[in-house]
């Protein structure tokens, strides 16, 4: 068996909300990081990218997660957020275009010098622990992702995450494990592990391959929020029966999406939750039935209605589990 180390839900825009979030703590996960936001929007006060750094005294540490290529962008947005951040992750992961043609996210990796630089001038300016998240270099070009690692760690970042791709990757193929491990043994902070960790086996196999100090999870946490429980029961990391009592996947799903309902509209006003339809669809995907339940959904605009028509749906599927 491998020691228990800290599971974090990955950051995932348009997924991890902050009912989200507070979902996944509730299910197990120890560490929550809001979606990306660029600090283009945050230093100029644009209420849209504030509202995805909205948290709550529930979610602890709260760690908002920002991107940007402009340093004093960086900067400002970093003494605006601190006030009320525990802790601030800066992405250099992002594989989208949108992103990296202005020159932030992954696109960065291929200026070391441009990386250490943006975070050393957040550091400077920030009295919270900065850490960040980024991949295994660019894919072009020769590969920075140890030397940059190294050279965070001279800055004082507190803690890195690694996810095992190539920007060059986007999300194909399978995320090199043994590249982690060569950044885990190579600097003294710790190294959060991310990439296919999709069950407990995974998560195992995730830890025993790279010695990381955490595993992140991102597309295996998609409307399945139990699987942070899952690990820990199945590592014998816990042995607390699960919040959603009888160890039954139907009744597991159902609870969840209740509490996702309840966290909803105790955070948002009405028609606030932007994410609902998406996570009625991963909440029920693979599901007997289900694609039938989804088509029934498209007419509805009605958040209230949305969130009774699935709940309905899971309650049948446990009534005939
Ligand atoms: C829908 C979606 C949105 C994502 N948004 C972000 C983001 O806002 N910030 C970030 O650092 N990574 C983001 N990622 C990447 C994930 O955090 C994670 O690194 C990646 O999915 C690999 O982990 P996995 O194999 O466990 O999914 C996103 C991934 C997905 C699938």
């Amino acid at each position: 068996m491998v020691k228990a180390v800290p599971l974090f839900l990955a950051p995932m825009a348009g997924v991890t909300d902050l009912a989200y979030r507070l979902l996944a703590k509730e299910c197990g996960a120890d560490i929550t990081v809001t979606e990306f936001t660029a600090a283009s929007g945050l230093s100029r006060l644009a209420s849209h990218s504030w509202m995805k750094v909205e948290s709550d005294p529930r979610e602890k540490p709260f760690i908002p997660q920002i991107f940007g290529g402009n340093i004093d962008e960086m900067v400002a947005t970093v003494e605006m957020l601190q006030e009320r951040a525990d802790i601030i992750d800066i992405n250099f992961g992002c594989p989208a275009p949108k992103v990296c043609r202005n020159d932030a996210g992954a696109a960065l990796l291929r200026e070391p010098d441009r990386v250490v630089d943006i975070v050393r001038q957040c550091i400077a300016a920030a009295d919270v622990p900065i850490t960040v998240k980024m991949r295994l270099g660019t894919g072009g070009g020769p590969n920075t992702a140890l030397e940059i690692c190294q050279r965070l760690e001279a800055e004082g970042v507190a803690r890195i995450c690694v996810h095992g791709r190539t920007l060059r990757q986007r999300y194909s193929g399978e995320a090199d494990w043994t590249q982690i491990r060569e950044i885990v043994e190579s600097v003294d902070i710790p190294v959060i592990a991310n990439g296919d960790v999709i069950d407990a086996a995974s998560a195992e196999a995730c830890l025993q391959a790279t010695k990381a100090g955490g595993l992140m999870i991102g597309r295996g946490a998609i409307g399945r929020p139990t699987i942070f429980y899952e690990i820990k029961r199945d590592l014998g990391w816990t042995k607390q029966a699960p919040p959603w009592g009888e160890d039954n996947t139907a009744v597991a799903r159902l609870w969840c999406w209740n509490r996702y309902l309840e966290l909803s509209s105790e955070l948002y006003e009405d028609d606030m939750c932007k994410n609902l339809k998406r996570h009625a669809v991963s909440f029920t995907k693979g599901l007997p039935g289900a694609s039938k339940m989804r088509v029934s959904l498209h007419g509805i605009s009605d958040q209230k209605e949305l969130g009774s028509r699935v709940a309905e749906y899971l309650e049948n599927l446990v009534e005939s589990s």
